[in-house]
């Protein structure tokens, strides 16, 4: 019998990104991915739109503090909290203002700290807007991902300390589970919430927000042009996921995706391999090969 991570169902809440400038970087976010400012306190900024939010603060310019996690309800979290523990793994404080207390923070190997919670209530809402604007084009956050030296251990702990589920993986050879160099993880049906690829160093990879239809990946886009924001990659659609994309770089040089179509998996459902080359990486066009 097949022992079941308590990690499902997760889905990515937040995110907080850090800046030496962070009210320039919570204007550009605001701007070009349509969320709404509200002060957390000092240095620190709440940014909400439509399924999507973030915290932008004060720090170390692109740096990326903590990923926050959603869970269903308080026994979950009991169950992930007890899980880790089991495991000896070391839970932090959360730093999360936007989760309640007793929400459950861990480091990966490279540092990463991800964090799952139960929403807090009284925070600051955001106006409603009934014009047509990047605060109402679609776009849930989604997935984040980051760049390792050590896939390796990164996998272990992913799938064996944390429970992610594995939904595709990319390797040298796809005969040989020892050259893999990306994994797709997921934490309910979506493809994924989370994704590893190797590379030369430990740095952030991009986020991603999803968002209804192709419809509004022309919507964006065309937003970004009005920007004058020029597409860093694609239109085009990935292999391991099936989602359609583009991606622009954010102030810090960070890549930020708007995708749509993403994959649904049944949680039982094996993980499959793709060959690393460009094609798996864009069915249409150029690959991003990490380097
Ligand atoms: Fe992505």
């Amino acid at each position: 019998m097949t022992t079941l991570s308590p990690i499902w169902p997760a889905q990515l809440d937040h995110l907080r990104l850090d800046s030496n400038d962070p009210s320039a970087l919570a204007d550009f976010y605001a701007t070009t991915f349509g969320f709404q400012a509200s002060p957390l306190g000092a240095d620190v900024q709440l940014l909400q739109g439509p399924g999507r939010r973030l915290i932008i603060g004060a720090g170390d310019p692109g740096a990326r503090p903590y990923h926050g996690y959603r869970v269903a309800d308080r026994r979950q979290l009991h169950d992930i909290r007890s899980s880790l523990q089991t495991k000896g793994v070391n839970i932090e404080p959360s730093p999360s203002p936007l989760f309640d207390e007793d929400a459950v923070a861990v480091r990966d190997p490279d540092g990463w700290l991800s964090v799952f919670g139960l929403p807090r209530t009284g925070l600051p809402s955001h106006p409603v807007v009934n014009t047509h604007s990047a605060l109402t084009l679609s776009g849930r956050l989604q997935h984040v991902v980051v760049a390792t030296d050590n896939l390796a251990r990164m996998t272990a702990f992913y799938e064996d300390i944390l429970g992610f589920t594995p939904s595709d993986y990319c390797s040298a050879d796809v005969h040989d589970p020892t050259t893999r160099k990306v994994a797709f993880y997921r934490s309910d049906p979506e493809h994924h919430s989370f994704a590893v690829f190797s590379a030369s160093e430990v740095r952030c990879d991009h986020h991603a927000y999803e968002v209804d239809s192709w419809n509004d990946i022309r919507d964006w886009a065309d937003h970004m042009s009005s920007l004058q924001i020029k597409l860093w990659w694609g239109p085009g659609r990935h292999g391991p996921g099936n989602n359609l994309f583009f991606m622009i770089k954010d102030p810090h040089g960070h890549q930020v995706e708007i995708s749509a179509e993403l994959e649904i998996m049944p949680r039982e459902m094996a993980p499959r391999v793709w060959p690393l080359e460009e094609r798996s990486l864009n069915l249409w066009g150029p690959g991003w090969i990490r380097d």
